[in-house]
């Protein structure tokens, strides 16, 4: 399968950095890979009348969990879907441990952008405390296996592999680290599904992913991309880690 490369501008971003995107984009096209690109809504908005399907695709960073306008502050998948989206991320450490977000509210929000024909890009991943216990699979594949309703996949979904300790500090697991957990949810995927359809699920590994360390974590066996955050509020390390996928 193809790389999938997505970039989690967070609250940052702005014009200028959707600007250099478009720019980049337009000029590299690029086909070795799947591109996703989540800025937040506001840029979703500014970004997506200038966006070309040849860039890749446009995505968003969570939303609210029921199909009704009356909330405060998330946005819907209609709305989200409105802006040319075609995946968002759910469950990410800071909506899980910032925000107490359960696996089950995951789980609601996968099954009602699935209705909306979005692709979740599931995150999940231990805390420090957790892998110095030895329990990074534990939780892991328990994130897993409640944040998605096995008995009744409705749609595709991405798993991003994401450690919280590692998340804008600079600091990665090993790559036989990396390799070692993407295995074991492999297994747990096929497992949970069917050989076919679970060697076909992409994992993302994400985690002070950038330019310089891309290459040798895309090469570890069962990592299929990357979920970048910092590195991908400049164009041009991102760019490059499109070139390294
Ligand atoms: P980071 O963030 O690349 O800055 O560590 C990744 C993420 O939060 O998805």
């Amino acid at each position: 399968m193809k790389n999938l490369i997505a970039g989690n501008w967070k609250l940052k971003g702005s014009p200028d950095l959707a600007d250099s995107y478009i720019s980049h984009l337009s000029k590299t096209k690029p086909d070795n890979c799947t591109v996703v690109v989540c800025p937040t809504f506001d840029l979703l908005e500014y970004i997506c009348d200038k966006w070309s399907s040849e860039f890749g695709h446009l995505g968003a960073q969570d939303c609210f969990h029921e199909d009704t306008n009356y909330n405060d502050g998330l946005r819907t998948p209609d709305e989200i879907v409105s802006k040319g989206t075609s995946y968002i991320i759910l469950g990410h450490s800071d909506r899980r441990n910032k925000c107490h977000e359960t696996s089950e509210l995951v789980r609601k929000k996968v099954d009602l952008v699935w209705d909306k024909g979005l692709i979740p890009i599931v995150c999940v991943g231990e805390k420090s405390d957790e892998r110095k216990q030895n329990l990074t699979q534990k939780i892991v594949n328990k994130q897993i296996t409640e944040s998605l309703d096995f008995d009744n996949l409705r749609g595709p979904f991405v798993i991003a592999y994401e450690p919280v300790w590692a998340i804008g500090s600079g600091n990665t697991p090993t790559m036989e680290e990396i390799g070692e957990v993407h295995d074991e949810i492999r297994k747990l995927l096929v497992d949970l599904t069917c050989p076919t359809r679970g060697h076909n699920i992409p994992l993302l590994y994400g985690g002070s992913a950038d330019d310089q360390n891309a290459g040798s974590i895309l090469s570890v066996e069962n990592v299929n991309g990357l979920l970048i955050g910092g590195a991908s509020l400049n164009i041009q390390k991102f760019g490059a880690i499109i070139e390294c996928a």
